[in-house]
């Protein structure tokens, strides 16, 4: 007769735990991976994940054989037998969770170390979180910034990662390691990538209108390809301004919210830059000055029918040289007659 009860718990327990453990089996539940630390956090995924799976299949088991098993009858109102409690019990269900989550804190631990052990052959970029976008400078290659995190794949990288303002959250989910960026502190994290690819950045953390907006592009190309882009954008900074300032309007994305006929954009959240100079008039500043006001200081001077607030102020951070040749080109643009 007991033998028949523990035999059915366990044949429920079976049958539940078949099914959960195909949905978690079956379902792509993760990215794929695209760095080598990936690994490690995917390992403590699935041993938490088997953990729960085989938990869940024995409380599901005991639960579903009571309910049918003990089930009062319709008619019955009378109070169960008093229990006095069971220590063999206690100890064990005490004792196995103790084990349980110690465990779980070990690979952890491990886990965690390990990805953030870094050799001496690594490269560091500089990641200046501010609502709402990223900035990435990279202190190896003349403090060349971009909006788009470029790295080499296969060579690990060393972020170092400030905020302007609030608490934002860096996670590429194919890279798996994530960090909160917290004002007034510097987080580091390490990755290295091992997948030629594009992803995506996005900040994890509400902070603000525009944090569902706060997302930025993820490339990792091959060493040469990394190299070749630095060499370009080192020698169009340092050549003539014209030229690096374009190179630097599309590096830092400008495009994507400004009009710009030579440059050939057309986005529209911010005024258009073909028309500077009027801008300058009404806002009865020099054009140089006006220029370079709105790009480190945007609501200094706001165009109307424009809304404060919405640029970035991360440009007052960009390195002195791409500046310069940001503001020499969008002044020549603007003397070029509207960029025709
Ligand atoms: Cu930054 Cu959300």
């Amino acid at each position: 007769m007991r033998r028949a009860a523990v035999l059915r718990v366990v044949l429920i327990g079976i049958v539940v735990g078949a099914v959960t453990t195909a949905i978690a089996i079956f379902v792509p539940w993760l990215p794929d991976q695209g760095s080598e630390q990936a690994d490690d956090y995917d390992f403590v995924f699935w041993f938490v994940t088997a953990i729960c799976l085989a938990i869940f299949a024995i409380v599901a088991a005991v639960s579903i054989y009571s309910v049918w098993k003990f089930r009062a009858k319709p008619d019955d109102d009378s109070d169960g037998p008093p229990i006095h409690g069971h220590t063999g019990l206690e100890i064990t269900w005490t004792a196995v969770p103790f084990v349980l989550v110690t465990a779980i804190a070990i690979v952890s631990t491990v886990a965690l170390a390990r990805s953030e052990r870094l050799s001496d052959d690594h490269m560091t970029v500089e990641v200046l979180a501010q609502q709402f976008t990223w900035m990435f400078t990279y202190p190896d290659h003349d403090d060349l910034a971009s909006g788009t995190l470029r790295l080499p794949v296969g060579v690990p990288v060393e972020l170092k990662m400030r905020s302007r303002d609030v608490i934002h959250s860096f996670f590429v989910p194919e890279f798996r390691v994530k960090r909160d960026v917290v004002p007034g502190e510097e987080q580091r994290i390490v990755v290295t990538p091992s997948k030629i690819g594009e992803y995506s950045l996005a900040c994890y953390e509400l902070c603000g209108l525009g944090h569902f907006g706060m997302r930025n592009r993820v490339l990792v190309l091959e060493q040469a390809a990394f190299d070749r882009w630095a060499e370009r954008q080192q020698q169009a900074v340092a050549g003539p301004g014209e030229e690096g300032g374009k190179a630097v309007f599309e590096e830092q994305g400008c495009g994507s919210c400004h009009a710009l006929a030579d440059a050939g954009s057309t986005g529209e959240l911010g005024p258009s830059l073909d028309r500077l100079q009027e801008q300058a008039d009404d806002a009865g500043r020099p054009l140089e000055e006006f220029v370079r006001e709105s790009i480190v200081n945007p609501d200094a001077y706001v165009e109307p029918g424009f809304s404060a607030d919405v640029m970035p102020e991360t440009f007052d951070d960009l390195p002195e040289q791409q500046l310069d040749a940001l503001v020499e080109y969008l002044v020549q643009q603007a003397g070029s007659g509207g960029g025709s």
